[in-house]
């Protein structure tokens, strides 16, 4: 009696702690896992947000900022994400964890490359945007992003807290989510309310 009082103890126990990590793998608009070979676009999850995410040219100088696009054609560019930890064998895009977002297919007359990168806080709103281009510092903290989970299956926030990276480093971690500014829709950190976001592999 007693044993089996303990197994079942061990039982709820092992359940209560073994569920969370069932989704550990971030999940595209067709329930499939998203993987780290093919291209996604990344849109809102609830309309009036903006379209697909894409580069922005916000003041005719470079390096170009993470955005939407204004429209919900089929326009804007599809990422690739690539985890910081080589130790991840398989394929799959993990939730929680420091990856590289890449734009892909890009035609620019900017040099930087397309990873995304945690600009410098601007005093006018008081938030980092995201912009393109390779972090100059040693770390390379600025590339590193997370996608977290929403309390809707298959929806997701942006996070940047690189704690893969450094441990202790106190990093400032924040949720990303739009910024409008002249008709533009920018992506940035510090918002108030994060952006809801999907996954939609590329040639479905
Ligand atoms: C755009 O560039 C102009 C001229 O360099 C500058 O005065 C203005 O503040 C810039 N705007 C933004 C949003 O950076
Ligand atoms: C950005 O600047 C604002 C003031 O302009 C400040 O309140 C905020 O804490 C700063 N954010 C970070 C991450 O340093």
């Amino acid at each position: 009696m007693w044993m089996k009082f303990l197994a079942s103890l061990i039982l709820l126990v092992w359940l209560s702690t073994a569920t969370p990590s069932l989704a550990q793998y971030v999940i595209d608009t067709n329930g499939e896992q998203v993987d780290n070979d093919e291209e996604y676009y990344i849109k809102p999850a609830i309309t009036d947000n903006g379209g697909r995410f894409t580069l922005i040219n916000r003041n005719e100088t470079c390096p170009l900022y993470v955005g939407l696009e204004n429209t919900d054609l089929p326009l804007g560019y599809p990422v690739k994400f690539t985890h910081f930890a080589v130790n991840i064998q398989d394929e799959d895009i993990g939730v929680n964890r420091d990856l590289k977002v890449e734009f892909k297919e890009v035609s620019s007359t900017c040099v930087q490359s397309t990873e995304w990168r945690v600009g410098e806080n601007e005093t006018r709103s008081g938030r980092r945007p995201i912009i393109t281009g390779q972090d100059d510092s040693a770390g390379l903290y600025g590339n590193y992003f997370r996608i977290v989970e929403t309390e809707s299956a298959g929806i997701y926030n942006f996070q940047w807290c690189p704690t893969e990276l450094c441990s202790t480093c106190g990093f400032v971690c924040s949720s990303a989510g739009i910024l409008r500014e002249n008709g533009k829709i920018l992506f940035a950190l510090d918002a108030a309310t994060p952006l809801p976001v999907v996954f939609q592999k590329k040639d479905d």
